[in-house]
């Protein structure tokens, strides 16, 4: 079978046999378990679907991939790092979780969190700009979400606005690790208990020079560009480029076309707009740094002024959302 299933969600039922004695039969979910409903997204290799489990009522959001499109295409790679990612993340509030998989003949299914606020991108379309005060919430909760990723081994590579969505109490949900890098363990440890990566070889691990991924051209690190490598640290340029944007409606490297927006890039060409709150461009200048080592790190963005005040840690998603302004 072309399609690994390791680890797939099961369901336990309890089902009494002839002598009524109960058994537990392990059932997986498949397609009869739903109720498909409207369109919430369309990829070039899926469509997201909005759907109710039968049985118990609850919504999701289910990505349905065509396996001849990908086969053809050639992403069967990235369909795996997507689901190895997800499964590594399992259950944090800032992450999309994936609950189930299965497949038919024709396509593979994803069921994982309906974000019913959909994209944050959307959210800042219709308002322009963010306030201090939204973008330091929007802010806090995505680096809160990078820095759990990043703690499990994983680097997203496409941060964006697109690629964050909200639920219903508009808290953040990061989606769309098709992308993704899956960081071996740093040392292998003695005995169990490491957080790492230890699955499939060749699901995801890619350290070879042929990383020829870009990410979306306006948040693409400069050492991407330049070295063809993606680090921790290119997450917190994208997030640097991120929280530009909530507070200006534009990113800060934005041209015609793809090569010119990479020049501006590498050369770091952008420019605050009149009435950029200083403190936010005081951590926007200590992200947006061409050298990756040389960037804020997780630790320091957390205690820089711009974040006074937040609670990081699990009271972060107790809390109420601004009211978007
Ligand atoms: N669009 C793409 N993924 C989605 C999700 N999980 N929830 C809502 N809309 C989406």
């Amino acid at each position: 079978d072309e399609w690994k299933d390791r680890g797939s969600a099961v369901v336990a039922r309890k089902e009494a046999d002839r002598d009524s004695s109960p058994t537990t039969r392990v059932v997986k979910k498949g397609v009869k378990d739903f109720n498909f409903g409207r369109t919430l997204g369309e990829g070039s290799y899926s469509t997201v679907l909005a759907a109710t489990d039968r049985t118990t009522l609850k919504e999701y959001a289910i990505k349905v991939l065509d396996k001849r499109h990908i086969i053809k295409e050639k992403k069967v790679k990235y369909v795996n790092i997507e689901k190895d990612t997800l499964n590594i993340l399992g259950d944090h509030p800032g992450i999309v979780r994936l609950y189930y998989t299965f497949q038919d003949e024709r396509s593979l299914y994803f069921v994982l969190d309906l974000a019913t606020g959909g994209e944050l991108l959307g959210f800042l379309k219709r308002l322009s700009t963010f306030d201090e005060e939204c973008t330091r919430f929007y802010g806090a909760q995505i680096l809160d979400a990078v820095a759990y990723m990043h703690s499990r081994g994983v680097i997203h590579r496409d941060l964006k606005p697109e690629n964050v969505l909200l639920d219903d109490k508009m808290h953040i949900k990061i989606t769309d690790f098709g992308t993704a890098k899956i960081l071996a363990p740093p040392k292998p440890p003695p005995g169990d208990g490491s957080d790492y990566y230890q699955g499939d070889p060749m699901g995801g691990i890619d350290d070879t020079r042929a990383n020829s991924f870009v990410g979306t051209a306006e948040y693409v690190s400069p050492e991407l560009l330049t070295e063809k490598a993606a680090c921790k640290a290119s997450d917190l340029w994208a997030f640097g480029c991120i929280v530009f944007q909530l507070l200006s409606g534009r990113p800060p490297f934005k041209a015609a076309n793809e090569y010119q927006t990479f020049q501006k890039i590498v050369h770091l060409e952008y420019e605050f707009p009149k009435g950029f709150p200083p403190v936010a461009r005081d951590l926007v200048e200590r992200l947006l740094v061409l050298d990756p080592t040389k960037r804020f790190t997780i630790d320091y963005i957390k205690s820089h002024k711009f974040f006074e005040g937040i609670e990081w840690g699990r009271k972060l998603w107790q809390q109420k959302a601004p009211r978007l302004k």
